[in-house]
């Protein structure tokens, strides 16, 4: 293919607006006449979706067989970056041997609510972990050449009404809680697109979102890459493009609206081009993909699935350290539940893959306890009807064995991507079967298998030991014998708090919204962050998993590398009996800010492998991002001079060891005028003494003279408003002082407005 410039030299109006929407459902337009090529795309994210025959978006065609890796709730419970960026390898060499340009993830979505349905596509609750773990497979795909799709940005935390309705969000909230994790992941790995979101975002949609699309993700960000709209996004053509949309997949036959608004002057020939720059541009990285690729491994990736299926596994509970089981052992196992024999393994929806290969968690036991151990029975069916016949079954099979392992979770109708779910619990039949099975012996080990969180208020008393599988992908069921059996030892950690009640989490009151709107009345408050805040208890917390091994935490330092910045290092000690990995969690706590922060925010981490005994030092950087907070009145990101605590735990409510560290802030004053308080202008460094030194020379009746009470009152008063009372100075010597702080702050910053 010709250069971009050379091309686009020679395209026609109508050329140009037609390389703005795809050629199909999976490719980009073909010029032939011009010398440009169509590319495939292709879903994502946790294995590659190619649909050689008519397209979809919702997995109801067929695909060509790839890896189904697990997906990105189960990757992002192993808090394992490399393993993230070599999924993201794997994923990115299918795609290079399947001519496919682009892989349409990672999916950063925060998890607002657990009741989204699509929540098994992301990765967390928490912004800070979703982009390390989005950033590390972004850069694994791309490593291969292969372009990446980062969405749904923004503000897709729903499926409820998903292509109608209206994200209300606040700056802050979007700033400090929805978008760092797609900033993230622009700023550190340049995705070679971005994908935007289906709904609206205060009352735009995210289609049509200039300050979204242009001026928060090109000029603030710095994002170089193409603009494609979610399957279906685009109402609007050219609201699109003059919001910075480049790319409307799949076509909607639309072209003339774009040939004419730019002929009739309602859109920029210019704006359209740079689209049409960023398209040609997608096209010939693809083109410069090889034509001839190196062959795929499948047995490498389907270790590697096994891999993270086991690493993403979290152990909830474990009394008596029933697990791991004696592979060699001699007592009976009951393998009770459908879905050991019939797994569940990854979500319904566009990310659905056809795998290479599956393994069932029943078969994998087997293999490792011997036949003649292992009985089975099924208990209940998938679809959920009541069989009596079947739980007396499973009762008689519990009855008669050493130790049950009891595989329940959400059967695939319950959680899909298109629908959120009514409530976390787990099927009313499943948690009978429990019981009746407790009822004759209390060696019961849960298997969990499902993508949104499910409660487990009311049932994991009767459980010895719950094993968090979450989708575990094709390998998921050797992972799980490989945990049971101690052949790997679980070290997942829960990315989302798991609530007492579904009532207890913070979005209960406003999901999933109505009438077309949703507002995100919890604000900042998201997941632990709320939790914590309020000490209000959880069922287990975020950051939260057991191992079969114990650690300790020693020697905390966190050494200043900057006015703003510190290196946090602590070493971790492998306590117990066999090798294990401990997640080293570093969360931040503002001591004093001027405004209302969580109570401590994830700002670090570290997975780290330990032999038995051994000790490792694990040095985690704190960058200014860490501290800062966003600031609606002065329209940008806020570092406060004062005292924050760095907090070393291993999940958000086990803190093991504390530093305070000093900030000196970032040294950008908050404007001052008349309608700043009292105690505002005597709280900052450049005004308080330029009012003291007004006062002192007499323009107004000394504040020194009131007493405590009055000055409470007085304080909170608009500095401008005081004189009306007899108080402080004159509105003109007011507006003299405004003009004199501002000038000396820039003189003393040596710059200009921030
Ligand atoms: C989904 C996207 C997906 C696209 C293409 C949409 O329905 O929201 O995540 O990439 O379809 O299948």
């Amino acid at each position: 293919m010709d250069a971009v410039e050379t091309i686009l030299g020679r395209l026609t109006l109508e050329q140009k607006a037609s390389l703005t929407s795809g050629g199909d459902f999976w490719h980009t337009q073909a010029v032939p006449d011009a010398g440009v090529p169509a590319v495939m795309v292709t879903d994502g994210p946790h294995g590659l979706r190619k649909q050689s025959d008519a397209g979809d978006a919702m997995g109801l065609g067929g695909s060509d067989p790839a890896t189904c890796f697990p997906p990105a709730v189960t990757l992002g419970s192993t808090w394992d970056v490399g393993l993230a960026r070599r999924v993201g390898e794997a994923i990115g060499a299918e795609a290079l041997a399947a001519h496919v340009a682009v892989v349409l993830g990672p999916g950063v979505n925060i998890k607002r609510s657990p009741l989204c349905g699509r929540n098994f596509e992301y990765f967390s609750e928490d912004p800070f972990l979703s982009g390390r773990m989005g950033a590390a497979w972004v850069s694994g795909v791309q490593s291969r050449g292969v372009g990446t799709s980062l969405k749904h940005y923004a503000a897709n935390n729903q499926e409820s009404d998903r292509l109608r309705v209206s994200a209300d969000v606040d700056e802050r909230t979007l700033r400090e809680v929805y978008l760092p994790a797609f900033e993230h992941v622009v700023r550190q790995e340049q995705p070679t697109t971005v994908m935007c979101a289906y709904n609206k975002l205060n009352g735009t949609h995210a289609s049509e979102h200039h300050w979204l699309l242009t001026e928060v993700l090109r000029q603030e960000w710095g994002f170089a890459g193409m603009v494609v709209s979610d399957w279906g996004a685009v109402n609007d053509r050219v609201a699109a493009l003059a919001a910075g949309l480049d790319l409307e997949m799949p076509p909607s036959g639309t072209d003339d609206q774009v040939v004419d608004a730019v002929r009739y002057g309602d859109l920029s020939e210019e704006v359209l081009d740079e689209a049409v720059r960023r398209v040609l541009t997608l096209v010939a990285r693809g083109q410069s993909l090889p034509e001839e690729p190196p062959a795929v491994d499948l047995d490498a990736h389907h270790a590697l699935a096994r891999e993270v299926a086991a690493a993403g596994a979290v152990l909830l509970k474990n009394e008596g350290g029933i697990l791991p089981l004696d592979a060699d052992g001699t007592g009976a196992l009951a393998v009770i539940g459908e879905l050991a024999r019939t797994p569940r393994y990854q979500g319904a929806g566009s990310s659905q893959v056809v795998p290479t290969r599956l393994d069932a968690a029943l078969d994998a036991i087997r293999a490792v306890a011997g036949d003649e151990r292992v009985h089975f029975a099924p208990g209940y069916t998938l679809d959920g009807s009541a069989d009596p016949a079947l739980t007396d079954e499973a009762v008689e099979t519990a009855r008669e064995a050493g130790t049950v392992l009891l595989f329940l979770g959400l059967p695939a109708s319950a959680e899909s991507e298109g629908f959120d779910r009514p409530d976390i619990a787990l099927p009313a039949g499943q948690l009978a079967l429990l019981r009746a099975v407790r009822a004759v012996t209390e060696r019961v080990v849960v298997v969990l298998a499902n993508g949104g969180l499910v409660s487990v208020s009311g049932w994991e008393d009767q459980a010895a030991a719950v094993l968090e599988g979450w989708l575990g992908g094709q390998a998921g069921g050797s992972a799980t014998a490989d945990l049971l059996f101690g052949r790997a030892n679980p070290s997942g950690r829960l990315t989302e708090t798991v609530p007492l009640r579904l009532e207890d989490t913070p979005s209960w009151l406003f999901f999933p919204g109505g009438e077309q709107h949703v507002r995100y009345g919890e604000g900042i408050y998201v997941g632990y962050r709320y939790h914590h805040t309020l000490g209000a208890p959880v069922a287990h917390p975020f950051g939260f998993g057991l191992s079969y091994t114990t650690f300790a935490l020693t020697d905390l330092s966190v050494r200043a590398t900057g006015p703003n910045a510190a290196e946090v290092s602590v070493t971790v000690t492998n306590t117990g009996p066999v090798a294990g990995s401990e997640v080293v969690q570093v969360y931040v706590h503002d001591r004093a800010a001027s405004v209302d922060r969580p109570e401590h925010e994830l700002k670090g981490f570290d997975k780290v492998h330990l032999e038995p005994g051994a000790s490792g030092t694990v040095a985690i950087p704190l960058e200014q991002e860490a501290f800062r907070f966003w600031s609606p009145g002065r329209g940008r990101w806020v570092v406060e001079a004062g005292e924050v605590e760095v907090r070393v735990g291993t999940s958000s409510a086990d803190i093991d060891l504390v530093e305070v560290l000093d900030l000196e802030g970032d040294g950008l004053l908050p404007e001052l005028d008349a309608t700043s308080t009292l105690d505002e202008w005597f709280a900052h460094p450049v005004g308080g003494p330029v009012l003291r030194q007004a006062l002192a020379e007499g323009g107004g009746r000394d504040l020194g003279e009131v007493d405590a009470h009055e000055r409470a009152i007085l304080g909170a008063m608009p500095l401008g408003k005081l004189s009306a009372f007899g108080l402080g100075v004159p509105r003109a010597i007011v507006d003299a002082l405004v003009v004199e702080v501002r000038a000396e702050r820039d003189v003393s910053r040596g710059s200009g407005r921030p």
